[in-house]
């Protein structure tokens, strides 16, 4: 990516705006200054959540087709740009090139999914109501009416695609959008605002605003926006839905996902493709993914046989440049976040873990690292670390291996390795969390499913058609006096 000099403008409105304070962009890996972006003043803001509000209603009429052909504009842009935007992605967050690239795919297949999605959401339902003789006569049609503008609130761990879970549902349902990027990575936001202002969609229905974080408590409060979107930390999440009950609130907050091997897992190309996919998934994007694999949980019978197969794969990544093909794990998002997770690993060291390989830390970079004995009052057994660490611990059984992932203030998604249907079933009764991956680690994610935790991991689902379905609600109309 080459270094931009100009000051970056925001998008208000749907128009490319400046304001009068800035904020720079830096490389996660080296420090490079990447751009100097422009954020709105009060006033701007302000401007951006009246025209949100003022275009509610007649984008709420727009024709399915002209959504879903602005849509499908954004993401046939998102092919054409791939390589470019990959870059991008990868330069502000540090994130190696080769899962920007799956973020770019990823987030094709969103606006592709809601560009299907706008053209089939009609609503549309139509019930007779003559079960009681008073509804003689009488026929309910119901349709789904967006609440109003949606605020969307995204993480950097993936600055472009949850930027898209929150966009494209909006535009599909015919419900306006203000976009708030994370402060470390507004630049895939932007230029998302890019693809979107080469669409036909209305004045209004999209905003992209770098409102900074101690701006949006106001924001937040503003009743013109009745609905929030939140992806990030769960403190954030939750005092953003305490602060305003009324509203609809979709929190997408953390978790310490557990993928748990049972016994029956247990030939040699079973053991194999476990510990392959634990170590990529505990340390893709350095762990920073609410749904990396932090805790193993392996029936003492294949203990023996994972581990020495899990260091070797773990050991195997490659680390360093995230702009080098080759390379596994690039930086944290930050050297404070890299600091965060040495403390952690650390406070787990003294407390009796015993650390099997990494633990190291150099500047934002931290070692993916495996920690065995971790006494379960340790910050990494029960909070999130957002970091490239895992902990194993041993089980016996099966009801001891779930008792181990219930045992979590969290509950976004976990894994199961199992050839066995009915452990399956069983798992997926026992687990509590919001999806359960069978034959796969915590970390996969089709964007079309629902997706989201239970617990402290938040509530609301995102996936395309479940997110459009948060931001509406049904509208009842009943007609009288029909010759039925
Ligand atoms: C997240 O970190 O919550 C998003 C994970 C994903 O979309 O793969």
């Amino acid at each position: 990516m080459t270094t931009a000099t100009a000051t970056q403008a925001f998008w208000l409105a749907g128009k490319q705006a400046t304001g009068s304070d800035t904020l720079d962009v830096t490389s996660p890996w080296d420090g490079r200054h990447l751009a100097t972006v422009s954020v709105p003043t009060h006033e701007q803001t302000q401007a951006a959540v009246a025209a949100a509000a003022a275009a509610a209603t007649p984008f709420a009429a727009t024709p399915a087709h002209v959504r879903a052909a602005a849509l499908d504009h954004v993401g046939a842009r998102l092919a054409e740009r791939a390589e470019e935007i990959a870059r991008l992605i990868s330069a502000e967050n540090g994130k190696p090139i080769k899962w920007a690239r799956t973020e770019v795919a990823r987030c094709r297949s969103v606006f592709r999914w809601a560009a299907d999605e706008a053209r089939r959401f009609n609503g549309g339902t139509a019930q007779r109501l003559d079960a009681d003789a008073g509804g003689e006569g009488r026929l309910a049609l119901t349709r789904r009416i967006p609440y109003g503008p949606v605020l969307g609130i995204a993480p950097f761990n993936f600055p472009l695609n949850l930027c898209a879970h929150k966009v494209a549902p909006a535009i599909a349902a015919g419900a306006p959008i203000i976009l708030k990027p994370a402060p470390a990575t507004p630049l895939s936001a932007l230029l998302l605002g890019e693809l979107l202002a080469e669409t036909e969609l209305p004045t209004g229905s999209w905003s992209v605003l770098p409102v900074p974080n101690d701006a949006m408590p106001d924001l937040v409060r503003d009743e013109r926006l009745p609905i929030i979107s939140f992806t990030g930390s769960a403190p954030v999440g939750w005092s953003i839905r305490d602060s305003v009950p009324r509203k609809r609130v979709t929190l997408e907050l953390g978790g310490n996902g557990a993928a748990i091997v049972l016994g029956d897992y247990s030939t040699d190309a079973d053991l194999d493709w476990a510990a392959q996919r634990i170590a990529t998934f505990s340390n893709y994007q350095g762990g920073q993914s609410c749904i990396s694999v932090q805790r193993v949980i392996v029936d003492a019978a294949l203990h023996d046989r994972l581990l020495p197969r899990l260091i070797a794969a773990v050991e195997n990544l490659v680390t360093g440049d995230p702009a080098d093909d080759a390379t596994d794990v690039g930086p944290l998002v930050s050297e404070d976040a890299a600091r965060r997770v040495e403390t952690w690993v650390n406070e787990a060291r003294d407390a009796g873990a015993t650390v099997l390989t990494g633990g190291t830390r150099d500047g934002a970079a931290y070692a993916p690292t495996v920690l065995a004995d971790v006494p379960t009052d340790a910050l990494v057994s029960h909070e999130e670390i957002f970091g490239p660490v895992m902990t194993v611990t041993t089980v016996d059984g099966e009801d001891a291996a779930y008792a181990a992932a219930n045992d979590s203030r969290y509950g976004l998604q976990a894994g199961l390795f199992t050839h066995d249907l009915q452990a399956a079933f069983r798992a997926h009764r026992a687990l509590e969390v919001g999806g359960v991956i069978v034959g796969d680690v915590p970390s996969y994610r089709a964007d079309q499913m629902p997706y989201g935790g239970v617990k402290d991991s938040g509530v609301g689902r995102e996936g395309v058609r479940y997110a459009m379905e948060d931001y509406t609600y049904e509208r009842v109309m009943v007609l009288t006096g029909l010759d039925l």
